[in-house]
């Protein structure tokens, strides 16, 4: 199993290029399933879950045609299954974005309960209730949904809690509803108005994404589109942090500072220098970073999917600041693994009080999911000495190559095996050769 290994201590610098946005292109990917026309895509990340998504879509009877440089074709032509099954939604949530559009499309669905996660419980109960207000019948049988239906009607959907995959399951689903479907409480994430966008060239009708409250008019059939995919924001915050951790002075290509606001202002707060272009960002760090309380909340305010990167520069700075996780319950599990570097943070309920600055030193340390990974990373790049992050197959799930990218930036980071790491140890332990030592 591959690991990450970094020697910290070098400042960044140089010009890094942002992916497609992994949370846009999942949905995205899966709207093609409403229609038996092709829908291309460009600018969608290489990374781990869209081959997944790539799979379960095979698996239930479209043409997926993976192409270079982030583009895919995805044809539905004939659906001839509709289930997606545990062996792969266990290894990826997001399969759940099947559901709205098998229902819609086909009348039926037969999507397996997602099961644990290491951040949280992520129930999927707003979703079923959703489809079953509009008119779906709803059963859950040995750990699978059954739902079906002879048409999806409109209806008004209020949610409880804001849920981006619950929103774009629904918006999706009532493209092809009776009559209009108004969701309430809705997620207002950018990933949103990007499915509504794609939805809308397939022939959709829709107002409202990107705020509360999304009306969508159901139409009969949907048609075939081309789209590209919005940079990755929480791709673009994961590197701004890098910058800020490792030091050094970075442009940061590609991305879209609007879809980063409360990050950007955030990061200025503790000294961060971030100059805004159309599609870049300049990001120059501090000498000394100031510490700032943050608490995680659903868009446009501060991303849950930033806290443990966040955490990672708190460390590094002159304060004590005080994290809060308001949306999944479990988003800690990187605490320990950043302590074992030294870190002192401390975990109080759904707050972790960071005291920093605390020098890190290099250790093996376990990612336990995507953005915990990122933060080890991070951390990797400031400590003192060698770190190896295990497990990055977590990373690889959501980041684009982040070792060849970081390494870009002049950062001391390689991809290595458990046989590699283990030679080069050997190398460092071996005796200098006779005669050398002069
Ligand atoms: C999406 O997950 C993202 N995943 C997550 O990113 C992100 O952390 C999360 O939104 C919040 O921003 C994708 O887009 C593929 P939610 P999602 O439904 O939709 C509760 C990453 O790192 N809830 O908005 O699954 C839930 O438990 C990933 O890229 C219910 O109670 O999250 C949570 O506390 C991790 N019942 C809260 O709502 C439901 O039916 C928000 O979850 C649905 C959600």
């Amino acid at each position: 199993m591959d690991k990450i290994r970094i020697v910290g201590g070098r400042p960044l610098e140089g010009t890094v290029r942002i992916s497609g946005a992994k949370n846009a292109s999942l949905p995205d990917i899966c709207a093609a399933l409403l229609t038996d026309k092709p829908v291309v895509f460009s600018n969608v990340p290489e990374v781990r879950d869209i081959r997944t998504m790539g799979r379960l879509l095979s698996d239930l009877g479209a043409q997926v045609d993976f192409r270079v440089g982030g583009c895919i074709e995805v044809k539905a032509a004939n659906l001839t299954s509709v289930e997606a099954p545990y062996d792969l939604v266990k290894t990826m949530r997001a399969s759940v974005l099947v559901l709205g559009p098998l229902v819609a499309r086909a009348g039926k669905a037969r999507v397996s309960l997602p099961g644990g996660c290491a951040i949280g419980d992520r129930p999927i109960n707003l979703h079923l209730q959703a489809l079953e207000k509009m008119g779906a019948s709803i059963r859950v049988e040995s750990g699978y949904v059954e739902a079906s239906t002879r048409r999806l009607r409109g209806t008004e959907i209020y949610f409880d809690t804001v849920t981006v995959t619950g929103t774009e399951n629904v918006m999706m689903a009532a493209t092809l509803a009776e009559g209009e479907t108004i969701i309430r409480n809705a997620a207002q994430e950018p990933e949103i108005p990007d499915l509504a966008d794609l939805l809308v060239k397939m022939g959709a009708r829709i107002q409202g994404a990107g705020g509360p409250t999304i009306r969508v008019e159901g139409v009969d059939a949907l048609h075939g589109a081309e789209h590209t995919v919005i940079p990755d924001r929480i791709e673009t915050g994961t590197y701004i942090a890098a910058c800020a951790i490792a030091g050094g002075d970075i442009e940061i290509r590609n991305c879209q500072p609007a879809h980063l606001k409360a990050v950007l202002d955030k990061l200025r707060e503790t000294g961060i220098r971030i100059e805004e272009g159309p599609e870049n960002l300049r990001v120059r760090a501090p000498r000394t970073l100031k510490a700032s309380d943050v608490t995680t909340i659903p868009y446009p305010g501060f991303p849950t999917d930033m806290q443990a990167q966040y955490m990672t520069v708190m460390t590094q700075a002159a304060g004590t600041s005080a994290i809060t996780e308001s949306i999944f319950e479990n988003r800690y599990m990187h605490v320990a693994e950043l302590q074992r570097m030294g870190a002192n943070v401390r975990i109080d309920g759904r707050t972790a009080v960071v005291v920093g600055h605390t020098p890190l030193s290099g250790a093996q340390v376990m990612a336990t999911d995507l953005r915990a990974s990122a933060s080890l990373v991070l951390a990797g790049l400031a400590a003192k000495g060698e770190t190896i992050v295990d497990r990055i197959y977590h990373l690889d799930r959501g980041y684009y190559r982040i070792d060849e990218k970081l390494r870009g930036l002049g950062a001391d980071i390689e991809r290595i095996t458990e046989r590699g790491l283990a030679d080069r140890r050997a190398q460092a332990r071996a005796p200098e050769p006779a005669g050398t030592a002069e």
